[in-house]
């Protein structure tokens, strides 16, 4: 959600500025903007869409001859998706680019007598620090950003300075650190192509670079920072070779499970033994949520504790009741999701232990929380996760093993990769199925317990990327409401794993097949009178969803392919949702 990024060297930064947009493009954007600066002139253009218009507009227009730069993707928040809109924002002295929401930006503007050109925040970001500049950057940045609530990650020229300027709150943004040139950007993926070397800007530290330097200060006084090697390749980003990067990763998941679960099966002392506690929580958003449900159904029916799950943003806010030995469990991807960051902050607060399920390692969520599970899933780039939550899933597994005090873990696992990998090759089977339903309308997917929460992915999957309307019901429920959406030839999805109410399920799935529904079943086992389907191998309840879950990843994509969707970048999402 926005992506910033930000040079200062030998070069002038035009094509590294928008190389690093297009990098940051799987945040979720709707404009685009770019600002270069020389000892003369600040040269600010803007573009509304995809980067190619802004691209376009740069070359036919950008004259300046420069050496720093910021540059932007936009998600709107504050004011439509316009180019006046789009960042960069110059007041007075001060240009910058802004990831977050300043919350208090409309008294802001009152006290400031400044004419705003857009409506955005962030333009009342930069006349604040301008109001306080004097001819000192830090000082005007420090006293600025104690006057702002919300978050921010912002990049900021001044028009006296030959320096780039960085400061951030709640939004992510890192310091990349090169020969004779360095860097800001929203994550290291944007700068990886020049430098693996970077340090993370903590919450109340203001940045400054030249081409030579990297200086952090804090408190008006300069610290040291640690400068982190990071450990993914130019070539983990790239498409290699596949049409999207959600069906890329979608075929890494045998190969990163196997990865993930490696060191666990080898030693399952590194399992965290949640066993000694009362209750869990387990609070995420999106899919990172789904996969929590999964790990709620496994935890509570293998290992009878008591478990709540719960989306971020209502857990944030709402009345919640901590038992004295309570765990809340923070699954997240990015690690920077505003909602599960601040549900972590406030776990903290009431004195509970905290647990991360978290891909990124410099994360806040990582970095913040008590303990940390790592899925090694890489960079993930297509918006829609796929391998992420598969793995999440998988980190559940092993949880729910663990806490079951079961111990022949090795076996239980050893199929998944062979397994996962032989449902990624039946692409012809889910080609067939979405040519069945890719021209309806609305689609429903139904199931009991664990498959209900299969359910939930599986739907929210297709109506992300093909942008089909499309529900999960708890099978059972159906026929209190719902069911009177059903018509002939409507696509309902059975999925049915769990034996032990394979019968319930198979009878409500009768319900809506006799109303016309076009079934089609996704279970471990034959469902004798139906054609559509998708037979799975059956292995231990602990690990079965990631053999299903793939199936219908697979699916979605191949519906939003066949309906010509724009399928890593689909319309209105973000990957990190960084505003709440
Ligand atoms: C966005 C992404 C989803 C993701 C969710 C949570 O909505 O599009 O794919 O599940 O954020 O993100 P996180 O990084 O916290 O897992």
């Amino acid at each position: 959600m926005c992506g910033i990024v930000g040079y200062v060297g030998k070069h002038n930064p035009k094509d590294f500025l928008l190389e690093g947009l297009k990098t940051l493009e799987y945040r979720g954007y709707d404009s685009a903007g770019i600002a270069l600066k020389n000892n003369e002139e600040t040269q600010i253009i803007k573009s509304v869409g995809k980067i190619k218009f802004l691209e376009e507009k740069v070359n036919n227009s950008l004259l300046i001859d420069s050496k720093i730069g910021i540059a932007h993707t936009r998600w709107a928040t504050h004011g439509a998706p316009t180019e006046n809109n789009a960042h960069p924002h110059c007041v007075g002295k001060v240009t910058i680019v802004h990831n977050g929401i300043i919350e208090n930006a409309r008294e802001i503007k009152d006290k400031l007598k400044v004419n705003f050109n857009s409506d955005t925040d962030t333009e009342v970001a930069a006349a604040l620090i301008d109001y306080y500049y004097d001819g000192d950057e830090i000082s005007a940045i420090s006293k600025a950003v104690t006057e702002l609530t919300g978050s921010y990650a912002f990049g900021i020229l001044f028009e006296d300075s030959d320096k780039l300027y960085a400061v951030r709150k709640g939004s992510p943004l890192i310091i990349g650190i090169n020969d004779k040139e360095n860097y800001i950007a929203s994550d290291i993926t944007a700068i990886i192509n020049y430098t693996n070397k970077y340090i993370l800007l903590e919450e109340g530290e203001i940045a400054v670079l030249s081409a030579e330097l990297v200086k952090v200060f804090k408190d008006g006084k300069e610290i040291k920072k640690d400068v982190i090697i990071a450990d993914i390749s130019a070539e983990a980003k790239s498409k290699q070779g596949f049409d999207h990067y959600m069906l890329k990763e979608i075929m890494e998941e045998p190969m990163l499970i196997e990865n993930t679960l490696k060191p666990f099966v080898e030693d399952m002392s590194l399992i965290p033994d949640l066993k000694k506690y009362s209750e869990i929580h387990i609070v995420a958003c999106g899919s990172a949520m789904y996969a929590g449900m999964i790990g709620k159904a496994l935890l509570e029916e293998k290992a009878s504790i008591r478990v709540i799950c719960e989306v971020a943003s209502e857990y944030r806010y709402k009345k919640v009741l901590y038992d004295k030995n309570t765990l809340v469990i923070l699954v997240s991807q990015s690690g920077e999701t505003a909602d599960t960051i601040a549900a972590m902050r406030k776990a903290k607060e009431e004195g509970a232990d905290t647990l991360a399920i978290v891909n990124v390692k410099t994360s806040t969520i990582a970095r913040e929380t008590d303990k940390q599970i790592f899925i090694e899933a890489g960079p993930e780039i297509a918006v829609a996760t796929t391998k992420a939550y598969i793995l999440q899933v998988a980190i559940f597994g092993l949880l729910a093993y663990k806490a079951a005090s079961l111990n022949n873990l090795a076996d239980e696992v050893k199929k998944l990769p062979r397994y996962v990998k032989e449902i990624l090759d039946n692409r012809d089977l889910y080609l067939k199925i979405a040519n069945e339903i890719y021209k309806d309308n609305d689609v429903f997917f139904i199931g009991r317990k664990t498959d209900y929460a299969i359910c939930m992915e599986g739907s929210l999957k297709l109506k992300e990327v093909s942008y089909v309307h499309s529900e999960a019901y708890q099978a059972g429920e159906l026929k209190h409401g719902t069911i009177s959406l059903i018509e002939d030839g409507t696509p309902v999805f059975g999925i049915i794993t769990d034996d032990d109410i394979r019968d319930k399920t198979i009878s409500n799935i009768e319900e809506v097949k006799s109303r016309g529904a076009k079934v089609i079943i996704v279970s471990n086992k034959k469902v004798p009178g139906y054609d559509m389907e998708v037979i799975v191998p059956k292995i231990s309840e602990f690990f079965q969803p990631i053999l299903v879950v793939p199936c219908l990843q697979l699916i979605a994509y191949e519906v939003a392919k066949l309906r010509g969707c724009d399928i890593d970048k689909p319309k209105n999402l973000a990957k990190s949702v960084t505003v709440e």
